[in-house]
């Protein structure tokens, strides 16, 4: 599929009119139409993360936190971003009206897109979000956008995804494990210690000090094979996390053809989010404390 170019495939009724959608799933960021109340979500979230971060995310996110003024007050412009952006790495910002099918996704990250939802949460949904919203996206995604080795990382995820798109939808879920437990829930092994790179953490005030301080989950040196293989939950905080040495570890890690790795996947049944094998380099064997027995996904 070649999307370079949006096409405008029609015009969809939406609360703010009717507005083009593309086949990219591409729409403008109807900046002008935020309310008060949805930049103030958005100067709340952000004081909250920014307050909480240092000393527990990489110094790479919050570097980019930084350069994207990202705190300049109110929601930002994508336009303003994909200034800074583009120059940085060759990424761009492109605004959806939320999450995309699988191939759609894919494309836009292998041709260096990436999507960033343009509605913001209500001020009675600050703590939980069953879908991801503009924090999320913009907040937790972009700033590791400006590294330019995560970047890389970014694009060639999109051009497996496409590939594991062709192979099967065992092959996907494989793919979608390693977005999971890297790009959403990673964390990262410093000279200071273990540091947050995930966006579904940084997003999160609760998860950001849940990860690195409660006994509770298991965190666990990076395996390819191994992440690729363990299921997760979606509705409450990770029970593992894993972590990585640095970005380039975790590009050259997933640097080789992944075609044998899911045929002999499909063979072996999936670890459980909870458990900790003989082999794992255990940072922290978690407590389990308060952990449901079997709702992975
Ligand atoms: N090397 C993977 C493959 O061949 C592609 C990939 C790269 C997937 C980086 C995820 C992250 O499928
Ligand atoms: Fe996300």
């Amino acid at each position: 599929m070649d999307t370079n170019t949006p096409r405008k495939i029609e015009h969809q009724q939406t609360d703010r009119g009717y507005v083009p959608v593309y086949a990219t799933g591409v729409v403008e960021q109807p900046w002008s139409d935020y309310s008060r109340t949805d930049h103030e979500v958005w100067d709340t979230l952000y004081k909250r993360q920014r307050e909480l971060l240092p000393g527990r995310a990489c110094r790479e996110f919050l570097a980019g936190v930084e350069r994207f003024g990202l705190g300049d007050g109110g929601i930002p412009k994508f336009s303003d971003l994909n200034q800074v952006l583009g120059k940085a790495t060759g990424w761009e910002l492109v605004a959806v009206e939320g999450l995309l099918p699988d191939e759609v996704f894919f494309d836009h990250l292998a041709n260096r897109r990436f999507p960033v939802s343009w509605w913001i949460r209500k001020p009675d949904q600050l703590d939980y979000l069953s879908e991801p919203d503009l924090f999320h996206d913009l907040f937790g995604h972009v700033p590791l956008l400006l590294n330019p080795i995560f970047a890389d990382y970014m694009q060639a995820y999109g051009r497996g995804g496409m590939k594991a798109f062709g192979i099967g939808p065992e092959a996907l879920m494989n793919l979608t494990r390693l977005y999971w437990y890297t790009v959403e829930f990673g964390l990262i092994n410093t000279d200071e210690g273990l540091r947050i790179y995930g966006a579904g953490i940084v997003s999160s005030k609760g998860e950001s000090i849940y990860c690195l301080d409660s006994p509770a989950p298991n965190r666990i040196g990076f395996g390819l094979e191994r992440v690729m293989n363990t299921r997760y939950r979606i509705d409450t905080y990770q029970q593992t996390y894993f972590v990585i040495d640095s970005f380039e570890q975790l590009f050259e890690a997933t640097r080789p053809d992944f075609t044998p790795l899911y045929a002999s996947l499909k063979q072996a049944s999936a670890h459980a989010a909870a458990e900790v094998l003989d082999k794992d380099r255990v940072f922290n064997r978690g407590t389990r404390e308060g952990f449901a027995s079997n709702a992975d996904a």
